[in-house]
């Protein structure tokens, strides 16, 4: 099975160069980044808290296909829900399973592109194409504040920048499974990359590697 692993840090340009990748191969493609969502949001709808060990776990555990389709889980609070789940150890063991099937056995059965933290590190490290996606904070959270702003959401540069930098704090900091590119990762810096540039690097970094 060809797995695609792409990781990088939040508002890189993951998600849409997965997408667009997968749509290009025939592939399924799977954000791992909303499973760990709707963990998270599965507490904070409930008044719990993200970073409660035990209830995180259980919620991992009883995660269900349902869960993901969630209205709410592009919020900014679920992102922050989610990296709190996300640095649980329980909470990632319980959702490595999900996520190494669908890469073995991905439902069009042609092949899988997973994007998160861990892919090439973790989840899927045979993987035979990895990609570390990145781009400066600065230029990350000016993308993420055009978003907010596309959707009619208000906010404001500095603050956005700062949750920014504390998502990856706790991303890159935490002991299990960080944000780190794989040791055979393709390092691909968007900073100065428009969406149709970063496609074009991938797919000759895919092409090369295939
Ligand atoms: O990619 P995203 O912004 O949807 O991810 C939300 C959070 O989930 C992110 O802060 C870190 C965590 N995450 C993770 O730890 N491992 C993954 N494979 C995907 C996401």
């Amino acid at each position: 099975m060809t797995i695609i692993a792409i990781d990088g840090p939040a508002a890189a340009g993951k998600g849409t160069l997965a997408r667009r990748l997968a749509a290009e191969l025939g592939f399924d493609y799977l954000d791992t980044g909303l499973i760990y969502r709707a963990v998270g949001m599965k507490l904070a709808r409930a008044g719990l808290d993200p970073a409660d060990v035990a209830l995180a776990e259980r919620a991992a555990q009883d995660l269900s296909p349902t869960d993901l389709a969630a209205t709410d889980l592009r919020i900014d609070e679920a992102a922050q829900a989610a990296s709190k789940v996300a640095s649980i150890p329980g909470v990632r063991a319980a959702l490595l399973d999900f996520q190494r099937r669908f890469a073995s056995t991905p439902p069009g059965g042609k092949g899988a592109v997973l994007d998160g933290r861990d892919i090439g590190t973790v989840v899927c490290p045979e993987a035979g194409v990895k990609l570390f996606v990145t781009a400066s904070v600065e230029k990350r959270a000016e993308r993420r504040l055009k978003e907010l702003q596309e959707k009619g959401l208000g906010a404001i540069y500095g603050t956005v920048l700062a949750d920014m930098r504390e998502r990856d704090e706790r991303d890159t900091n935490r002991a299990v499974a960080p944000l780190v590119p794989a040791q055979d990762a393709a390092v691909l810096d968007t900073s100065d990359l428009d969406a149709d540039q970063a496609f074009a690097a991938a797919l000759e970094i895919i092409r090369s590697k295939r």
